[in-house]
């Protein structure tokens, strides 16, 4: 079952420019709403297909696109599309993934950037590779994940990191990035800020700890220990508990359009956060360890009453205030209108600025 998997289809023909020994598939005036999350119209004056590293190089090489401006599509469920996109869209289409090595304390595996990345979740765990089951069901493509250090129930991206491939847009170069040079941030990279839409990114290898522990220290998975009596379940185990919390909290973009978390959850300093505490002691909040406190921005907009809402054909989830929702037929500004109106509510009331996690275009 591919539960997140978006249409692979374009409803645009498509042409082939011939280029060294092999083709670069081109589609003009290409249709994006297949290709994000959101379902939301724009059109790609010029799309292109990379389906491999030589593909991003030709892309350098073209006489017309190699100095134009570029927009990277991943797998679309971090984008909210307000306007057709003039740059060329480069949708990273490679594919594979393998075992690359195994040592006495680690699995290493790596992924094409277009493969899917629940399905590479799936089938690490069906190889018997554990350690990527808490980040089952993120929707998005694998390139996409480090860009904004995807995360969940206790996992994130920079935990699992071990390297990844990349091409430089001006000089189609291929360079391998680690751990330090990808600045991993809380939903952040530097694929977000210096080297934002310089260079594609091709292949991550990831590395699996042995032996594998299973992180079970976030509180809905806590629950599932607590209701099933089981104390130390294996990695398939808790990829099935990560799939089943998603799936009754999260929509699935197949059926309802939406990014996932629309908002970053606000860091503020322990003393705005007692301020806050002391107006609304119910706040979800969680220190970190440098002193801050993460604050539940799905709690922030529930207790300004916006959940289940609709703004034009715009929404919030009815069962996650976080996640905005396409009720049909929206168009980008429409999301982004209800998300100032959000920002603006919880400004008014908590006196917080909520930052989106998706890129706006
Ligand atoms: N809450 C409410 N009302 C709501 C939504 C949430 O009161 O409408 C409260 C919940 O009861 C809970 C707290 O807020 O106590 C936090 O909610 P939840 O556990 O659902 O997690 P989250 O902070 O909303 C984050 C990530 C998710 C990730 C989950 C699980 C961000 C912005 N979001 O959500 O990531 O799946 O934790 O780890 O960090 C994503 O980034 O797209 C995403 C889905």
């Amino acid at each position: 079952m591919r539960p997140f998997a978006l249409p692979r289809q374009s409803d645009v023909a498509s042409t082939s420019v011939a280029a060294e020994s092999s083709v670069l598939v081109v589609e003009q005036r290409a249709s994006l709403r297949p290709f994000n999350s959101f379902g939301l119209p724009a059109v790609a004056h010029t799309l292109v297909r990379l389906r491999s590293d030589a593909d991003v190089r030709r892309v350098v090489d073209h006489p017309g696109f190699g100095r134009a401006a570029k927009f990277i599509l991943g797998g679309g469920s971090n984008v909210v599309l307000t306007r057709d996109v003039n740059a060329v869209v480069l949708k990273v289409e490679i594919m594979g993934r393998r075992l690359v090595e195994e040592h006495a304390d680690a699995w290493v595996v790596e992924a094409g950037a277009g493969e899917n990345w629940h399905d590479f979740v799936a089938w690490t765990v069906d190889q018997g590779l554990p350690g990527l089951e808490n980040l089952a069901l993120i929707p998005g493509s694998v390139g996409a994940a480090p860009v904004q250090n995807i995360g969940a129930y206790g996992v994130e991206l920079k935990d699992r990191f071990e390297s990844l491939e990349a091409v430089d847009l001006v000089t189609g170069r291929s360079v391998t990035l680690d751990a330090a040079a990808c600045r991993f941030g809380y939903r952040d990279s530097a694929f977000k800020q210096h080297l934002a839409g310089k260079s594609v990114i091709t292949r991550v290898r990831l590395r699996l700890p042995k032996p594998w522990r299973a992180v079970l220290g976030y509180l809905d998975l806590e629950r599932k220990v607590a209701e099933t009596g089981i104390a130390s379940p294996d990695a398939r185990t808790v990829f099935d508990w990560v799939c089943a919390i998603r799936r009754a909290k999260l929509p699935d973009p197949a059926t309802l359009g939406n990014a996932g978390s629309f908002f970053k959850n606000p860091v503020v300093s322990a003393e705005q956060c007692r301020d806050i505490i002391g107006r609304d002691p119910e706040i979800v909040h969680y220190p970190m360890p440098d002193g801050s406190v993460k604050l539940a921005a799905g709690w922030l907009i529930d207790a300004c009453g916006w959940k289940g809402k609709t703004v034009g054909r715009a929404g919030v989830y009815e069962k996650q205030a976080l996640v905005l929702v396409n009720r049909g037929g929206a168009h980008g500004s429409e999301v982004v209108t209800l998300a100032r109106a959000i920002q603006e509510s919880v400004y008014g009331r908590f006196g917080i600025r909520l930052e989106p996690e998706p890129v706006i275009v």
